[in-house]
């Protein structure tokens, strides 16, 4: 015993980077949690709760299965059961699932930004991690240090762990990704970070939530740690907007419940009981519209949709942002593997480079962005090369379009590259992008045996030729943005809830979900809200425990 730990912490002297990790063994889906999903259509008209959850999402089902443990939990989630899908439970079907037509119904629900960028958002139960590229890494130290939250660092470490002991898995390199991991070395990203789901400036291989054999495991199978007793999950429950009602204390309001709709148009009522809370997890897009349409927001927004004030705050539905993506395409000589993320390039520029591959068996031009417009007929495979940047800094807004309609998706702006940090950051990302191109490792991608970039056959644009010109780099980012899909915002900490997630000048009332950031954590953001949902849980029942 005393040997064992002994080389472990010789082997933490050697390698400080090595950690201690307990990954997901088991990769069979595990269903338990359907025990308690119930149509909404099933729920009584009126019911209370301890704890009511608005959406079954990233962040709202470990925050659900925390709580279960001492109380009863109601989870009201607009989309339906992953079996429904079967596509959600696959990375063979990631792309159908996201270019399905969307119906009203499906998980992938699509939006237009009014810059004009096609994006999407979970409906589904498990939330945007059900529909998502799979990719777990940890939030980075700037996030904890500027996330206006004062962490419990060993909490947040044992959160991040019961989540990765029940859904993260480190699968074989594909045979791409292990040319990619190659060339952001040779393209200088150092150091090698060999295996670690921690954020580390250089390259690593992360965590996935795709175990080897390609099955998903979402944020759902964390409802699986529920006491499912205590748990109840309405699926196809459309929450329209918070019920308050006057507290003890005269000066605020409390949130006493909410009101849902089923599929058939009925309306329920679901109530808190004494000392519970109503908790939004409806993401970046659905938090912030429940506060609007629930009287939570600027005034003058909330008096021309005649919506009665509840508090005024004109920061619901500001700080809007979304991290711009750009890519390049490269049309592979050979079939490649199809692979998801699996291996990150972190530069100390705050550039993130990922890249994955996959069969185009799809007609374009395509609706969805995923891939750039082209009219190929040829089936081919494509490696796709992606950067982001940490932050941004440009900040857009989200209004309701509607009074009375939750279904109407609010309109959202992202104003990408509006400030000139985020396009000198793009631009320096694309370079460290076109320098990967002149690595001997992807030479092996090239049609031709020609100098640089001349070799590949790009799908869509391909870089500026001249890559030290500000100028045209700076123009491809803008004439390339699309989404990495880590938009964020419209609830921030410190604006409208406080650093304990408490919507400020209510009673009753949390958002947890990435409404909340003001930057997106980490290279992709769904293991940070796994472990925030975790974590605010654990600290409930803690303030419970002391308050007794
Ligand atoms: C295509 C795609 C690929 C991505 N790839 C990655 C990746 O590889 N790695 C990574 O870390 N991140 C990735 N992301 C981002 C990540 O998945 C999201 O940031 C994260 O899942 C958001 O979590 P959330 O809890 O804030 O919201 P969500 O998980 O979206 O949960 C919100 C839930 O609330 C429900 N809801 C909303 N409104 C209502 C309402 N009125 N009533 C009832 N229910 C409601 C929704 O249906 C949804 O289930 C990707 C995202 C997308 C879309
Ligand atoms: C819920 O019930 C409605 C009405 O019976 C039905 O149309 C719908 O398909 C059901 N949904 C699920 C997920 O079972
Ligand atoms: C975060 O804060 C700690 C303590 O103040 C500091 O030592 C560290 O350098 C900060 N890290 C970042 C990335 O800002
Ligand atoms: C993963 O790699 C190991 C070691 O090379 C191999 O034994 C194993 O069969 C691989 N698993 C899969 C599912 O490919
Ligand atoms: C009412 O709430 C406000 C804001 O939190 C607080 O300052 C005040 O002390 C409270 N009053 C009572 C009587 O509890
Ligand atoms: C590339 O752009 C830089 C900066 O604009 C310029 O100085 C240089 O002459 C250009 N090189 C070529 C070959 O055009």
């Amino acid at each position: 015993m005393a040997t064992a730990l002994f080389l472990i912490m010789l082997s933490y002297i050697l390698h400080p980077h090595l950690e201690v990790l307990a990954l997901a063994t088991s990769s069979d889906h595990d269903f338990s949690y359907m025990k308690s999903v119930q149509n909404a259509t099933d729920l009584p008209l009126e019911e209370s709760y301890d704890y009511i959850i608005v959406g079954g999402g990233t962040a709202g089902c470990p925050l659900a299965a925390t709580l279960s443990e001492k109380y009863s939990v109601l989870v009201l989630e607009r989309g339906s059961a992953p079996v429904s899908y079967p596509n959600v439970l696959s990375a063979n079907g990631l792309l159908a699932n996201l270019l399905q037509e969307d119906d009203g119904k499906t998980p992938a629900q699509r939006f237009t930004s009014e810059d004009g960028v096609p994006n999407a958002r979970g409906r589904i139960l498990g939330g945007s991690s059900m529909i998502n590229v799979g990719f777990f890494s940890r939030a980075d130290d700037q996030f904890y240090n500027e996330s206006g939250i004062d962490w419990d660092m060993d909490l947040v470490e044992k959160s991040y762990q019961w989540v990765e002991d029940t859904i993260v898995f480190r699968s074989n390199l594909s045979a791409f990704q292990s040319i990619f991991r190659k060339a952001l070395l040779q393209a200088g990203v150092g150091p090698d970070n060999g295996f670690s789901l921690k954020h580390l400036v250089g390259t690593k291989t992360s965590g996935s939530t795709f175990d080897n054999q390609g099955r998903r495991h979402g944020a759902v199978e964390l409802l699986n740690r529920a006491v499912l007793k205590n748990l109840r999950v309405a699926v196809e429950a459309y929450v329209e907007r918070i019920i308050f009602s006057s507290s003890n204390n005269a000066s605020r309001l409390s949130a006493s419940g909410v009101i849902y709709t089923d599929s058939k148009g009925k309306t329920h009522r679901a109530l808190i009981r004494e000392k519970g809370e109503v908790i939004l997890s409806a993401g970046a897009i659905g938090s912030p519209q429940l506060l609007l349409l629930s009287g939570i927001g600027p005034v003058h927004h909330l008096s021309s949709l005649h919506i009665p004030i509840v508090h005024s705050n004109p920061d619901v539905g500001n700080f809007m942002a979304d991290n711009p993506r750009n890519n390049i395409n490269i049309v592979a000589p050979y079939a490649l593997d199809p692979s998801v993320v699996q291996v990150v390039g972190i530069t100390s520029e705050f550039n993130i480079i990922e890249a994955i591959s996959y069969p185009l068996p799809f007609s374009f031009p395509q609706p969805f962005g995923l891939f750039p417009k082209s009219t190929s007929p040829l089936q081919l495979t494509v490696a796709t090369i992606v950067e982001k940047f940490t932050g941004p800094q440009s900040t857009g807004s989200l209004r309701l379009l509607s009074s009375a309609k939750v279904k109407v998706s609010p309109a959202v702006r992202f104003n990408y590259f509006s400030e000139t940090v985020d396009l000198a950051r793009c631009v320096k990302g694309m370079r460290k992008v076109g320098d990967l191109l002149e690595t001997v490792s992807l030479e092996e991608l090239k049609f031709e045996d020609l100098e640089g970039a001349e070799g590949f056959k790009f799908l869509g644009p391909s870089l500026p030729k001249n890559q030290s010109d500000d100028a045209s780099m700076g123009t491809f980012c803008r004439s390339t943005v699309t989404t990495f899909w880590h938009y964020h915002g419209g609830c921030l900490v410190g604006k409208v809830v406080d650093g304990d997630y408490r919507v400020k000048g209510t009673n009753s009332l949390r958002v947890v979900d990435g409404s909340t950031f003001n930057a997106s954590p980490g290279t992709n953001p769904q293991a940070t809200l796994m472990m925030i949902g975790r974590y605010i849980g654990l600290k409930i029942l803690q303030q419970r425990r002391a308050a007794k």
